[in-house]
């Protein structure tokens, strides 16, 4: 005869996310001190296990006095995990409510064992929630498939209640929805509440093969019997598509990030998925076409602010006919609104007979404090890789394609902000003044602003980099990164080898400046 903690016991439970059952189950074999190897838990998979035991016997006198102290902690982890669809997780969280009645500080322990899959349990229901909540979507049941208007008792009596056409049938008012979901664990229960506040003044039922709940606007009855796909389709699904379509910027698209975001079982029953691929496939050709219009066409919104801002006579303008004058008159420049924040501006500087020009982006916040062009982090970072290849930066012009620092306020600091096609093009007054002022033989367009703004139009980095390009006006034009690129890339090998092509650039453009 086993000692009375060794003697072997069954526990079949229905297991479909209901916490009570297995809290119940629990408690009984914690007081009855029932180890945990001695536990077989099972699951009913639907139909009645004939030859279970029951849960354990309610607990002896004697047995009654065992002091048993469940962590608050551990009952919110055990709530979320017992919806887990792993039949191994009565078995581990019997185990670690036993090991808590010793181990008081079991769960902070992140690296034990059994904490790492409960951990990892907790996470993945989580998420499965979540996506429920994101990828449900509703179908409109039509006038074709009334029902009556009683509250729903039960979820598969609803779905497979007849069509009925009698006047008053439906409920008076009310639109009724059907969605169908394949969720991984026994989470209907936990998110029908969020459904029935989100989508509180409309009739729906949501089904899936771990259960169902179906709101009427009175009642919400959730069961965790499986139901099956009904297929529906409706007009819903064109708009999803539509919508999908319309808000997918192929100019931030990232294939892996948008996987995990929208992993590819929940496709099915998605009606935008199957434009996904396609979306993929031609994502490069529409950057391309975006650019080449964006250029073209500045949003109207630009052009008023900046014919708002810009003095009335600008043709008028005197254009100033010395570096000096240039650099005084641009200090009152409003031909865009980003004088209005910045703290000056900030013009070129350098000989007035320089053979080479640099062009970066914008001044940045040290350089909105100085008032000179790449000063700050930037400015270092081109100095330094300058001086490896003996350019001297004092020999050249440097200067920005916009003279104003555009940021964000974010508390005390000051957020950088790229420059758009208007406020480009209204700065790009000063960057001809300067070309034709210094003239220039090599201009050297450091990242995509500065080449917009040379070029005048929108033109993509990757097609110009480390190419010498012959100019309409007679000079050559080379295309290198910015240095501030340098410096944002997170990966240290892939920084290396980005500094390596820099430097590569910048000695290619000592070689051209020495034969000028
Ligand atoms: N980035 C630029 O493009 N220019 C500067 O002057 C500083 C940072």
């Amino acid at each position: 005869m086993p000692s009375p903690g060794l003697e072997r016991q069954t526990v079949t439970l229905d297991g479909k996310g209901d916490f009570g059952e297995w809290r119940d189950a629990a408690r009984r074999l914690l007081v009855a001190g029932t180890l945990p190897t001695a536990v077989d838990w099972r699951e009913k998979h639907g139909t009645t296990d004939l030859f279970a035991d029951p849960v354990p016997a309610e607990r002896k006198p004697e047995e009654a006095q065992r002091d048993i102290t469940v962590p608050r902690a551990f009952m919110t982890l055990a709530e979320t995990v017992i919806c887990h669809s792993d039949p191994g997780r009565f078995g581990l969280l019997y185990r670690t409510l036993w090991r808590l009645q010793a181990e008081r500080n079991l769960l902070d322990i992140v690296s034990d064992a059994d904490v790492v899959r409960l951990n990892a349990m907790e996470k993945s229901v989580r998420r499965d929630s979540h996506k429920m909540k994101a990828f449900v979507r509703f179908k409109e049941i039509g006038a074709d498939t009334p029902t009556t208007g009683a509250p729903a008792t039960d979820v598969m009596e609803v779905i497979a209640r007849p069509v009925s056409l009698e006047p008053g049938s439906m409920t008076i008012g009310r639109r009724r929805f059907f969605a169908w979901f394949e969720p991984d664990h026994f989470i209907v229960a936990r998110v029908a509440l969020f459904f029935q506040r989100r989508f509180t003044d409309m009739d729906w039922i949501i089904a899936t093969p771990k259960g169902s709940a179906a709101w009427d606007g009175t009642t919400l009855t959730v069961t965790s019997e499986p139901a099956d796909d009904p297929k529906l389709t409706d007009d819903a699904d064109t708009l999803w598509r539509t919508y999908y379509s319309n808000i997918f910027n192929p100019a931030r698209l990232k294939v892996k990030a948008m996987q995990s975001e929208m992993p590819k079982k929940y496709w099915k029953n998605l009606p935008e998925a199957e434009l996904i691929p396609g979306l993929i496939a031609g994502a490069e050709e529409k950057v391309r076409a975006m650019a080449k219009q964006a250029m073209k066409d500045p949003p109207a919104f630009h052009a008023k602010v900046r014919e708002a801002a810009m003095p009335k006579s600008e043709e008028n303008t005197a254009r100033p006919g010395t570096l000096d004058a240039a650099r005084a008159d641009a200090r009152d420049c409003t031909r865009c609104p980003l004088y209005c924040k910045a703290t000056q501006t900030v013009f070129g500087e350098g000989p007035d007979d320089a053979k080479v020009m640099f062009v970066g982006e914008q001044p940045g916040d040290q350089e909105d404090l100085a008032g000179r062009p790449f000063v700050g982090p930037a400015g270092k970072m081109f100095d330094t890789i300058a001086g490896e290849v003996d350019l001297d930066r004092k020999t050249a012009y440097v200067t920005n394609a916009v003279k104003h620092f555009k940021y964000e306020p974010r508390g005390k600091r000051r957020i950088h902000q790229k420059p758009n096609m208007g406020e480009i093009r209204a700065c790009r007054w000063w960057l001809k003044l300067e070309l034709d002022l210094i003239q220039p033989k090599l201009v050297v367009a450091m990242g995509a602003t500065a080449l917009t703004s040379v070029m005048d139009h929108a033109e993509r980095l990757g097609d110009y980099r480390s190419r010498k390009v012959d100019l309409d006006d007679g000079r050559t034009l080379y295309t290198t990164v910015h240095p501030s690129y340098l410096l944002r890339i997170p990966d240290e090998g892939r920084k290396r080898e980005e500094i390596d092509r820099f430097r590569e650039d910048l000695k290619t453009i000592k070689t051209l400046s020495d034969k000028l």
